[in-house]
């Protein structure tokens, strides 16, 4: 069993893009000294970890921990993060067995000794790649169903935009939102043409590209006669732009602001006075509120694909096989639109 593991610590909480090289980078390889398991604890190896923008805003330089869901990460801390592990040694075999796959809180670590409580033991399925229970079947589609469903409240009656949705919650939002909601159109919003044509594949009525010119004329062409849902997971200049074309007493489900995480602060909307004149109601949330509903979710969507109405194939996730001294490096390919469904940094020697 091994006595040491390596580890990502958070050395530099960044203002702007973090960085990998030169004299202060936001994060520094170390090796640490593993405990042994006690009785209720067991070790685990990381095999795969989740990748979630969100991780940007735990170690934000100037971040207020009074004003943030999740606890800011100290200098000197081990980067969080949540990753599938395989359990080597356990205090307790009768309840988590060796050899079991588990969703834990692996931080950027090759081995971590967990809480078997906090462990989170994965059924495989026949026809499903264990990633997507980082992802599809895990907390990004758990954040998808919950916005969506629940949030905004969307019908069968209500045209939804989704910005992010190439994205791994986007990409959900997409599909519940015609294939199990069945809403009367979806417009999808995402980064290049190739991510737009998925987006229609797994659903999407029209994906508009926000990088090419003409994205405002489209958007505003496609969203002819106003939208009742919004589901932000971006921002920024795509939010305000879609506070003018929301109809009167529409819903936003504010999932995300990604196009902010990298900088200093976040700029104020333009278009704020429309939030007033259009009665809109945006609904700011988060999924760690939603957890009870996990297994139940689940078990939904699982069911939604079993019958063909959603896809959870390769394409919903973006496996990058990575030696754990590029991991900061795989993670940062979220900011650079370098994923199609879940980013996954799979472990590899
Ligand atoms: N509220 C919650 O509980 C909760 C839970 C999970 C996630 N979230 C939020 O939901 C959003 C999506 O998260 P995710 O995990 O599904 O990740 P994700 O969408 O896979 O995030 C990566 C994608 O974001 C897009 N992106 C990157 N920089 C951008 C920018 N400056 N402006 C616009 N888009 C940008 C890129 O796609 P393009 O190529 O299309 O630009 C990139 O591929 C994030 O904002 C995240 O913080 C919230």
């Amino acid at each position: 069993m091994p006595s040491s593991t390596r580890q990502w610590i958070l050395n530099s909480k960044p203002t702007a893009a973090p960085v990998l090289d030169g004299p202060n980078p936001t994060f520094k390889l170390t090796t640490t000294a593993l405990p042994k398991p006690s009785a209720t604890q067991a070790l685990v190896k990381t095999l795969m970890l989740s990748n979630d923008p969100a991780q940007r805003t735990w170690i934000s330089a100037g971040a207020d921990p009074e004003r943030m869901y999740y606890p800011p990460i100290p200098e000197g801390a081990p980067m969080g993060s949540g990753g599938l592990a395989e359990v080597i040694e356990s205090g307790d075999a009768e309840k988590l067995p060796v050899g079991s796959i588990v969703v834990a809180s692996t931080n950027w670590t090759e081995y971590s000794v967990q809480e078997i409580a906090s462990c989170r033991v994965i059924q495989s399925i026949e026809g499903l790649d264990l990633g997507h229970f980082l992802g599809a079947l895990g907390l990004t589609g758990l954040t998808a169903y919950y916005g969506i469903k629940e949030v905004a409240a969307a019908t069968r009656d209500d045209t939804v935009v989704v910005s992010g949705a190439a994205g791994a919650t986007g990409s959900m939002v997409v599909q519940i939102a015609k294939k199990i909601i069945g809403c009367k159109r979806v417009i999808g919003i995402a980064g290049s043409d190739d991510k737009c044509r998925w987006v229609e594949k797994l659903g999407a009525d029209v994906c508009i590209n926000y990088k090419k010119d003409t994205f405002e004329q489209d958007l505003i062409r496609e969203t002819d006669g106003f939208v009742e849902v919004y589901f932000d997971n971006v921002g920024g200049d795509t939010l305000d732009l879609m506070l003018t074309r929301m109809k009167r007493h529409g819903r936003i489900a504010a999932c995300g602001s990604i196009s902010n995480y990298n900088k200093g602060e976040s700029a104020g909307l333009k278009n704020a006075f429309e939030i007033i004149s259009s009665r809109l109601h945006i609904h700011g949330f988060i999924v760690l509120d939603y957890l009870h509903k996990f297994a139940e979710v689940v078990a939904e969507l699982v069911g939604a694909w079993k019958e063909g109405k959603i896809i959870l194939d390769d394409s919903m996730q973006t496996v990058v096989d990575t030696k754990f001294e590029d991991v900061p490096k795989t993670w940062l390919k979220l900011f650079e639109g370098g994923n199609t469904g879940k980013l996954i940094t799979r472990i590899v020697q």
